[in-house]
């Protein structure tokens, strides 16, 4: 299966992320042909500053480098790097009605928060179309809020293939019902947006800091506490396999120890489990060359499937003379 995602580079990745989107991808290099890339030109919509949009591509790149992404295996770049998606884009903008993009949630969501609508935030999903026919992607994982996103782009792919024939694969999305909402420290979904996240790449001061702050129910130190809705339990339970849970689960019922202790713990338990990923993010860092070389390595290959699909699309819309 040919399996493609588009992560933008809007800040600093959190446990969320990695939970929800980042480990599950790293695991289908297995047994798919992955294809992902960096949207930086979907995060200029939200980011008007330039020094930290460059910033913001490398430091993703390399931290999913540092999780496991595989440049080998997988195909991994900067969209960007790959300017057939620019002009599949406007050739697509001819297959997309108005109204298809009138209908777009997450449009009108930006617009009714106030972010100020300009035609980039408009046709944002015809981009991403683009980034997901250009590669004849079979499947797109995504979160809810992106289906409707893949959805615009299989009915551009019927609308041009009705016209000039099967020349688009109709792409799919994917969403991993399984993959349960990561509690932030406030027990809101943890998202960038809440300020309630608990960074996978932090000092370990800081970490401990953010851990610190997770809200919890007031029980004296003594009393048995439950950890079915407590959020330390519920944030430390992803790292900790089936005993460790039980073990946990038994110190809350157990009383004695109060919330501060399983924060301890917690913070412990996450520190340990990115241990391996902060040394290779590590040597990444002090390599940067190295993270460019593999970016542009991905962008040749990538180049090299775009350039396919967009030599057959100048053919059949007549933009080859
Ligand atoms: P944020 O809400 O922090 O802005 P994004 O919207 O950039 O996060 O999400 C990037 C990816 O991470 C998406 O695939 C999304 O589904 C996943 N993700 C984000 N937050 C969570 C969470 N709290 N639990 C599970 N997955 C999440
Ligand atoms: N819009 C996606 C998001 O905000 C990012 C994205 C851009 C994308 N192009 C894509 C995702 C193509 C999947 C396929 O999360």
């Amino acid at each position: 299966m040919r399996v493609l995602t588009g992560i933008q580079p809007s800040g600093d990745l959190h446990i969320g992320n990695y939970f929800g989107s980042i480990k599950p991808m790293v695991e289908s290099q297995k047994d798919n042909e992955v294809f992902a890339f960096i949207a930086n030109y979907h995060a200029m919509t939200s980011l008007g500053d330039g020094e930290r949009l460059a910033r913001l591509t490398m430091q993703a790149a390399t931290d999913f480098l540092a999780l496991g992404m595989d440049p080998q295996k997988s195909t991994f770049w900067v969209q960007s790097d790959v300017k057939e998606v620019l002009e599949l884009y406007w050739v697509l903008s001819s297959f997309t009605p108005m109204g298809l993009l009138e209908r777009a949630h997450s449009y009108k969501d930006k617009v009714a928060k106030g972010i100020a609508s300009n035609h980039s935030l408009f046709s944002y999903p015809v981009l991403m179309a683009a980034d997901i026919l250009l590669f004849n992607s079979q499947v797109v994982p995504v979160g809810k809020d992106q289906i409707q996103h893949v959805e615009i782009a299989r009915d551009i792919a019927l609308k041009f293939n009705n016209e000039y024939g099967e020349i688009f694969v109709l792409p799919e999305f994917k969403v991993d019902e399984n993959v349960a909402t990561v509690p932030g420290i406030d027990g809101q979904k943890m998202s960038k947006s809440y300020g309630n996240t608990i960074p996978i790449f932090s000092e370990e001061k800081v970490q401990s800091k953010i851990i610190k702050k997770i809200v919890t129910e007031p029980v004296p130190m003594e009393e048995p506490k439950e950890f079915e809705n407590c959020n330390v339990y519920n944030i430390a339970k992803l790292f900790l396999d089936y005993e460790e849970r039980l073990a946990l689960q038994n110190r809350y019922k157990a009383g004695g120890e109060g919330h501060g202790h399983f924060k301890l713990y917690a913070h412990d338990v996450i520190w340990e489990y990115f241990r391996p990923y902060r040394e290779r993010r590590a040597y990444y860092e002090a390599h940067q060359d190295e993270v460019r070389d593999i970016l542009k390595m991905g962008a040749a290959k990538a180049s090299a499937v775009a350039a396919e699909t967009i030599e057959k699309i100048r053919s059949v819309t007549g933009i080859r003379y």
